[in-house]
């Protein structure tokens, strides 16, 4: 589709080991749209973080290829570290901060590594933080001062950072109480709707799925199915008559 942020092509990854060769995803082709929070679901080795990996350049495809607006990763990056620190945010079950740095620290870092202006950089933090409910009073905090929820919000926040168009999740609530997840998921989906991100987020969690746009389910590393809440098939109908009109009046 036109307006896809991020696709697959006839994705696949194979893994030899001594007991022979592994299919983690078998030739799956998706596309992930702007401002859509997609949850990725399915029994655990049916292959969601392998999935996720290849769509955050974090492994090689063993097959197929991955388009980013539409154009090879390949073609727009000359490697995988530049996608991985210009496209896109990641935020990991086990938050991942680094521990000797504050929250305002880990927040700044990517755009320290990212050569973003001095200037620039705590302006951005703290409108950040701010964004995901982390006040003043924990700046200075590392994170083994901080709950697990505040840790995913700064992990957010980081991700956040660099402006990137897609943020993938793997299991972000899996360590956080109910609650917790709700607040974290809330504000997930908030993201996606107010700035058009992408969010993909892999989950065992019943309530990602339901407050999710679209969900893929995978099993022995194939799409299962793939659904669009009412609402979001309504807005992918729409986009999908904008995009054939726009392609009319270029004819
Ligand atoms: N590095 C690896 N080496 C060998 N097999 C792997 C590797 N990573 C994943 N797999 C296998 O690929 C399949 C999918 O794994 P994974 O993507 O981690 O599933 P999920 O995240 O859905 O639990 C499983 O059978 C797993 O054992
Ligand atoms: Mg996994």
């Amino acid at each position: 589709m036109a307006d896809a942020v991020l696709s697959c092509r006839n994705l696949s990854k194979t893994y030899r080991t001594g007991a022979g060769v592994v299919t983690a995803i078998d030739n799956i082709t998706l596309d992930i749209l702007p401002g859509e929070m997609t949850a990725i679901v399915g029994p655990s080795g049916s292959g969601k973080t392998t999935l996720l990996s290849m769509l955050g350049g974090l492994e090689r495809p063993s097959a197929g290829e991955i388009l980013v607006e539409g154009r090879p990763l390949k073609q727009r990056f000359s490697d995988l570290s530049d996608y991985r620190r210009e496209a896109v945010g990641f935020v990991f079950q086990a938050y991942n901060l680094l521990p000797h740095l504050t929250a305002l620290e880990n927040v700044l870092l990517p755009m320290e590594l990212a050569g973003v202006p001095r200037r620039q950089r705590r302006p951005r933090a703290v409108e950040l933080l701010a964004a995901v409910g982390i006040g003043e009073e924990r700046y200075h905090h590392q994170p083994a001062r901080l709950s697990g929820g505040e840790q995913q919000r700064v992990a957010m926040a980081r991700a956040l950072a660099n402006h990137p168009p897609i943020l993938l999740a793997d299991e972000p609530t899996g360590n956080l109480d109910g609650q917790t997840s709700k607040q974290v998921i809330d504000l997930l989906h908030h993201m996606a709707k107010q700035t058009r991100l992408s969010v993909v987020v892999v989950t065992h969690n019943l309530m990602v799925a339901e407050e999710a746009d679209r969900v893929i389910s995978l099993n022995y590393g194939l799409i299962e199915s793939d659904e669009r809440t009412a609402l979001a098939r309504f807005d992918f109908v729409l986009r999908r008559l904008r995009t054939q009109r726009s392609s009319l009046s270029t004819q």
